[in-house]
Order: structure tokens, then sequence, then C-alpha cells
């Protein structure tokens, strides 16, 4: 027998290629200038590795490819829908099902449907699209993580928790008939991919049904959280992920789902609940936005493909493939001394930008010149996660100064090799060498809303 630990491979073999694109440096010196020094703003054709966003990038299987051939594109009653709906409740839980184009979608319509203005909404730190239909709903929301989660260097199993302190506070302060409803993020998208335990969810989902409280999960890459429980909490390691994502579920009222990321499609959502008559509303709102309630914006063929999506995501090698990828390209730039967030999330590896540029002070953007730098040196694609992506203050104006300035390098599901990683860990760690020479950026040019998508900036001299 070798002495070494017995290698584990991807669970699948790749059936179709797509070239990449290899630019020199010169011609990325451009590209990322013209694009306002906003990766965003790049077109995808100059990019060599895209490391932008786990969301709608996955690979699809070839039991999904052939679902898209069965689909049925009537405007009502699609039989796909229906199979959805079955996977849906026979995986997550939930009785009723609204599709939508994607998660946003689902956001819009649940937060019209249970924010009434000026009420208070509960959450495991802000996701951007989240909070502002939140917001747009007349919503405040409050953050009850717990404070380790905003700090890159703290190493916690479940770093994604609500602080029940703080939930507490917030119910005796404003009282129970204020706070529209808890929303539980899980993993914790911003914080860097950190999980939600069980043992919290429990507790959160006690406490709100005891004050009345509806509990919302933010489903997007739960598999994950899963998969991350599974590993890490007591009494979980014999259950299957399939197992701890039905029960997480199970502490929750209802639940919006991207399944752009889990799912292993390229686009599609849902929200989907236990009660009836929020459904009622929903399933009348959805109408309005998205589509008929049968199909929420997507063509027939996409819902076979969700439906199908789950059936993979909820498979122990499936995730945990996904999951690992994801370890070894942090515990290799973790190991090369780069600063990232720890203990690295389900999804992406986060660098930490405040300690990767020590020299940017926050509001020159720190994150965004590393994310553009990044791109310049190799043509690897990141994205900003500090204050560009925290927006404005919806009341004041000022800035939003979050804690945590990071760059997020999110791994696609079943893309790219570990090859592909290596190139791009080599990429960050050239960089960190010559960390000394970075400038800060000016702000430019800035939508109104969710202005990380099309800001602009240019250079400091
Ligand atoms: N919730 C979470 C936790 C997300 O990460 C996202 C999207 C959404 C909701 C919204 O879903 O994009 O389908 O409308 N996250 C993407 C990302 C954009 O890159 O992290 P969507």
């Amino acid at each position: 027998m070798p002495n070494y630990q017995k290698p584990w491979a991807e669970p699948y073999k790749i059936k179709v290629v797509e070239p990449l694109k290899v630019t020199d440096q010169a011609y990325r010196t451009e590209k990322i200038k013209e694009a306002g020094y906003n990766t965003f703003l790049l077109r995808s054709e100059d990019v060599y590795i895209d490391l932008l966003t786990d969301s709608g990038t996955n690979a699809m299987s070839d039991y999904q490819w052939a679902g898209m051939m069965l689909g049925d594109e009537a405007y009502a009653g699609s039989k796909n829908y229906y199979h959805l709906e079955e996977k849906v409740q026979s995986c997550y839980g939930y009785k009723y099902l609204v599709p939508t184009h994607q998660g946003r979608g689902a956001e819009h319509l649940l937060s019209q449907c249970m924010i009434k203005p000026n009420q208070f909404v509960a959450g495991n730190m802000y996701f951007t699209t989240t909070r502002l239909h939140q917001e747009l709903a007349g919503g405040i929301f409050v953050d009850v993580i717990i404070d380790e989660a905003h700090d890159p260097s703290v190493i916690l199993p479940f770093k994604g928790n609500i602080d029940i302190q703080k939930y507490e506070d917030l119910i005796k302060r404003e009282g129970p008939e204020k706070i529209a409803y808890i929303t539980v993020g899980a993993p914790v998208n911003m914080a860097g991919g950190q999980p939600v335990s069980m043992a919290n969810m429990k507790e959160v989902s006690e406490i709100s049904k005891k004050h009345g409280i509806k509990v919302i999960l933010d489903a997007t890459r739960n598999m994950e959280n899963a998969y991350m429980i599974q590993q890490r909490e007591d009494g979980y390691k014999n259950k299957t992920v399939a197992e701890i994502h039905k029960e997480f579920c199970s502490y929750s009222d209802a639940a919006t789902m991207s399944a752009k990321k889990d799912l292993l499609v390229n686009i599609g959502g849902f929200v989907a609940c236990n009660d009836w008559d929020l459904f009622e509303e929903l399933r009348n709102m959805v109408v309005i936005y998205e589509g008929l309630h049968t199909y929420g914006g997507l063509a027939g063929r996409d819902m076979e493909a969700m439906a199908r999506g789950i059936e993979e995501a909820v498979m122990d090698e499936n995730i945990k493939c996904r999951v690992e990828q994801v370890a070894y390209f942090g515990d290799k730039l973790h190991k090369a001394g780069i600063p990232v967030v720890l203990p690295i999330g389900g999804h992406a590896v986060f660098l930490d930008a405040r300690r990767f540029y020590e020299h940017i002070p926050q509001i020159d953007f720190p994150a965004q010149v590393l994310a553009a730098d990044l791109y310049e040196v190799s043509g690897v694609r990141a994205m900003e996660r500090g204050i560009v992506s925290a927006g404005r203050n919806a009341k004041t104006g000022d800035h939003n100064f979050p804690k945590l300035e990071l760059v997020r390098l999110t791994v696609p599901r079943r893309v790219y090799t570990q090859a592909h990683l290596d190139v791009a860990a080599y990429a960050v760690e050239e960089l960190y060498e010559k960390r000394h020479e970075a400038k800060g950026l000016n702000l430019k040019y800035e939508p109104k809303y969710l202005r990380f998508f099309q800001a602009k900036f240019e250079k400091k001299d």
C-alpha cells in the first residue's frame, strides 16, 4: 500500500470543453482601464480564469442537458413545473412553490408581501440584493450576526451564526410586531461563505416562534452549509447532506432561492413556503413581475434543469467535491502567507484587502484596486466585496464602511480543474510580492442602486 493518503478525485469526467483565451498584460491594462477598473464591466472573452462569481456559471451534467430537451414550453401548467414542485417538496420540505427568474425575483416578491413600511428585518449580515429589496419595501435592515463574523482572522466552525443576544435585544427594544421577519443566510456569502450551525438555526426558530416572527431562509447555498454541518457539528457525521439540508429547512417558514448556485444551473430561482395565505399572495404577485405562477419567468426547460439539479446537488459526493475544491484553493493561498478570510468558506476564497494593501485607506477602495490589479497581471477575474458593494446609507447617503474589505475568488461548480486554481493562486502570490506598488482609486461614476455592478473608477496619481 502506498505510504500516503488515498487520493480523491472529482465524481465526474469532462465531455464538452470550451477554449480559454490567453491575453498579454498590455492588452489587459487597456481593457481594465476601459472598464473603469470594475471587473463587472469587462467582456468575458477578455478573461482567462473567471472567478467573478459562482452564480449561473455552473457546468450542467449530461442528465440536466438531456432534461433541457424535455422542456414543456406551455404557457400554463408545464409538466416541468410539477417536476420541480415535487423535488422542492421532497428535498426542501416546503409545501408551496413559486418559481422566479432568479434569486432577486424571489426576494422582491417576498419583501413586498411580508414587509410593512418602517418594520425591521433582522439578518445574519446583509446580502446586496436581499437588503435592497427589503429597503425598497420600506424595511430597515438590522445585522444580528455574531461579531466574530466581521473579523477575517477569527477561526470558528460556525462563523455565520446569529447572535441570539442581539436578536433578542432587537425584539425587546422594538417589539415583535415591528419585526417583519428574520432572514437566515446559510452560509453567509458576505462573511466569506461562513456556515450556520443546526443548533443556532434551531434556537432562532424557537425564539421566533415564541414571538410570532417568521424565519426566512436564504437557501441559495444551503447544500454547502449542510455539508459543513456534517463535517463540523456534533451528531451529524453519520447523516447525509440531503437529510441535514432538509432538517435545516424545517426550522424556517419560507425560503428564497437563487438556483444559479447550489442547483447547478445557469438561470432560475424560487420562493417556497408552508403558509397558504403567503403562498396565495406570492402567487398573485408573481404574475405581475415574473410570469404565470407555473413558470415565473423561466422556460420549461430551465425548470427541468433545476429539478434535475436538485437531485445532483444533494448527493454527498457532489457537494463534498465542490466544498473541498474551494478548501484546496484557500489552503494553498493561506499556506503561502496570503491574507485570506478564515476558515475558508464553501463557495469562494476571500482575500483580505485591508491586509493585502495595508497602505491604501478604505475610502480609496483597496478591494476594488486588488480585483482590478489581479485581472491586469493574470487575466483572473475576481469580485470586490467591500466598501463599493456595501453602498450608501439609505437615509444619510454616506458610504457604508464595512469592517470586511474583501476580494472574492469564487469557484464555479464543475468548471475549473485543480490546475486552473493553481494558476490563479500563483497569480495572487505574484501580486502580493509587489503589493507596495498599488495605488488607490477615485470614484468617477456611481449608479443609484447596487453600485458595484456598474460604478467606474480612475487611478489616483
Ligand atoms: N442570496 C445570496 C446569498 C446570493 O449570493 C445571491 C446572489 C442572491 C441571494 C441573489 O440571487 O443573483 O440569483 O438574483 N449572489 C450572486 C453572487 C450574485 O455573485 O454572489 P440572484
